[in-house]
């Protein structure tokens, strides 16, 4: 049994195939767990395994924790604090979003290369946890060397990936067209309701990050067309093995 990885998986939208590759694997429903919240969202299963990954020991988290769910941000975080005292170095985070770039396509792979923390809570709020400064620095939230690991591995591949900073808002509703707009002009390609809190107290604690996005539906002006959770799961389902190609390969090379 594995008792000490080192790397950290959250399987978010279009990584949940992933989990099927873990072998020599052990599982812990997070109702088995003290203090860790349980999911809700469909699509969402809610364990933590342990376990083999190209060549690695690592962690999964199966099924995160949103804010728009209900959850204090301490809770959607919490998940990040036990990592931390288990020894992560290093986070692997997925989710899917909205492209506002006019480059982007349905089913792109988009590698964050920063995000803008729209949400109206901080993760960090409140008393200051000794694994991190009081106001730590975020000029490199997402690992420069993972990122052109991640660009090597897709062009040897032949998978298109795109390069772009990442909204994390609230939700649950998704944007309206004049919002789309707005944070686009605001400096991000893409918009989605995760990821970044996550992140956030990741780097607070010394974790390296790597977060990829797929994207799932447009928020481009005039190509703009209704979303709904259906679509956005089958855009996530088939770059699926595109993104599981990718992680598979960084976490076997780093
Ligand atoms: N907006 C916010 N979150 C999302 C979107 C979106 O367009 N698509 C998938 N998650």
């Amino acid at each position: 049994m594995v008792t000490s990885p080192k790397t950290a998986i959250i399987l978010g939208t279009g990584l949940g195939q992933l989990a099927s590759e873990i072998t020599e694997s052990y599982e812990f429903p997070y109702s088995d767990i003290p203090n860790f919240p349980v999911s809700t969202v469909e699509g969402h299963a809610g364990k933590l395994i342990f376990g083999r990954l190209g060549g690695k020991d690592i962690m999964a988290m199966e099924g995160r924790f949103h804010y728009y769910e209900g959850y204090s941000m301490k809770e959607v975080t919490f998940p990040i604090r036990v990592m931390y005292e288990l020894g992560i170095e290093t986070l692997f985070v997925s989710n899917a979003s909205g492209g506002m770039n006019p480059d982007f396509k349905i089913g792109d792979i988009m590698i964050i290369t920063d995000h803008i923390n729209n949400f109206p809570e901080h993760p960090l709020r409140g008393k200051n946890f000794p694994t991190g400064p009081r106001f730590p620095d975020m000029h490199e939230a997402y690992d420069k060397g993972l990122v052109s690991m991640a660009d090597k591995i897709a062009a040897e591949k032949h998978i298109r990936v795109m390069h772009g900073v990442y909204m994390g808002v609230q939700g649950p509703t998704f944007e309206t067209p004049s919002e789309y707009r707005m944070y686009h002009r605001m400096g991000a390609d893409a918009v989605g309701m995760s990821t970044v809190p996550e992140v956030i107290v990741a780097r607070h604690c010394g974790i390296k990050v790597f977060g990829v996005s797929v994207i799932t539906d447009l928020g481009i002006e005039n190509a703009a067309v209704e979303v709904s959770h259906e679509e956005v799961q089958q855009a996530a389902n088939r770059a699926q093995p595109l993104m599981t190609a990718i992680m598979r390969e960084m976490i076997s090379r780093s």
